[in-house]
């Protein structure tokens, strides 16, 4: 099987032959050339969430750019615009996806035109609305669950507002509907960010993640925005890290310090506002809007160029692109080198070490629909 949406159609290798010279070449020429069309996209369907998350600007209500839903309507104007080379979309960005009532039908609208989908979701809210059968009918490739504590304690310390017991009986049932179809999609992965005060919990990941019916483990490692947060929150262990200690500063570790995204990717908000990706959360760069332009004017238009010719001939001057995953050396850590490397026993964090959760009580219950 080919990875995530790749496809051996003779004009998807075009483009991406395309995309990968020009990519090349502008480097070499330090000026942008782009000769293909994004292969993959995210697609905000919401920017709302019934959880408060510390480090997630929309969990902190930090986002200041307007907040809705994208309709039915609007996304597959969008899809209808970006293009036919979209192999990969993701559905989510800021906010939590399965607010939005008509995400299977955006999701059957991908899989119509053979596109592999994602879905992260902090999974509290899946037996609503029928939404798991509704999500399998629809063909959805890949979902997401973010389950950053193995028990109901070290679970709330991040997922504030969340509840790991109806998480793992959403999981657990969408598995048995899945296997009850013969099918092997959605995958269906257990996604765990290592911080402070869930790190000691390394040697039961795969045991909880099998037990509760997922495919797979991966461990993201945890993006942070100031020291405060990466010392109450970054783990002790140095591999489940993206950041180093350099002086005073908190610095990514990185392989290559351009971007690729800026090439291959694109992101889109509720509202059709296109932005260079979702590190992007308030629309700093914004590009243009894909429900009222033509998409091929945003993604060769002069803003985009600019921002291409900036990262070509600065690099990361931006802070966005200083705190982002692209090239990032350890964005995933694999499962199976960790448990080789037989991390040391950590014990639990002490209650009093915490990090103080954040005020409840702005945690609203959520509209059916929106
Ligand atoms: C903003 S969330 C939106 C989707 C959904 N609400 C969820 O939580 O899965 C997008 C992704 O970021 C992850 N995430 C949240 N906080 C993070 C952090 N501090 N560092 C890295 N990833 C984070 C989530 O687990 C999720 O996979
Ligand atoms: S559930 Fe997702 S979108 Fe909501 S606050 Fe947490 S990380 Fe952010």
């Amino acid at each position: 099987m080919l990875p995530r949406g790749l496809s051996l159609h003779p004009g998807f290798l075009a483009n991406l032959a395309a995309l990968s010279s020009s990519y090349a070449l502008s480097h070499v020429l330090k000026r942008p050339l782009v000769w293909g069309n994004p292969i993959s996209i995210m697609i905000e369907p919401i920017s709302r969430c019934n959880l408060q998350c510390p480090l997630c600007p929309i969990g902190a209500r930090e986002l200041k750019r307007d907040l809705g839903v994208m309709s039915l309507e609007n996304y597959v104007r969008i899809l209808d615009n970006v293009g036919r080379y979209v192999k990969v979309i993701a559905l989510w960005n800021q906010g939590e996806p399965t607010i939005n009532d008509q995400l299977p039908e955006m999701i059957s609208e991908a899989t119509k035109r053979g596109i592999y989908t994602m879905v992260s979701t902090n999974g509290n809210l899946l037996h609503r609305r029928n939404l798991i059968p509704r999500l399998l009918d629809a063909g959805l490739s890949e979902l997401i669950f973010s389950i950053d504590g193995l028990t109901p304690d070290s679970y709330k310390i991040y997922r504030i507002g969340g509840n790991l017991d109806v998480v793992i009986e959403n999981l657990r049932e969408t598995r048995r509907l899945r296997d009850a179809r013969g099918s092997k999609t959605p995958r269906l992965i257990m996604q765990w960010l290592p911080m402070k005060h869930n790190q000691h919990e390394i040697p039961y990941l795969r045991a909880k993640a099998k037990e509760w019916g997922a495919d797979s483990v991966e461990i993201k490692t945890t993006q942070v925005y100031t020291d405060d947060q990466a010392s109450q929150y970054l783990p002790d262990l140095e591999e489940l890290r993206r950041y180093e200690r350099k002086g005073q500063e908190w610095e990514t570790k990185r392989t290559y310090q351009s971007c690729k995204r800026l090439w291959f990717s694109t992101m889109i908000d509720w509202n059709g506002n296109v932005v260079p990706c979702c590190f992007d959360k308030d629309e700093q760069f914004l590009m243009g809007n894909a429900l009222t332009q033509d998409f091929r004017d945003i993604w060769h238009g002069e803003r985009y160029n600019a921002f291409r010719t900036k990262l070509i001939t600065k690099g990361r001057v931006e802070e966005m692109c200083r705190n982002c995953t692209e090239g990032l050396k350890s964005y995933y850590v694999p499962l199976d080198e960790l448990e080789a490397m037989a991390p040391p026993e950590i014990p639990p964090v002490p209650p009093e070490n915490l990090p103080k959760n954040a005020d409840y009580s702005d945690i609203f219950e959520l509209p059916v629909r929106d």
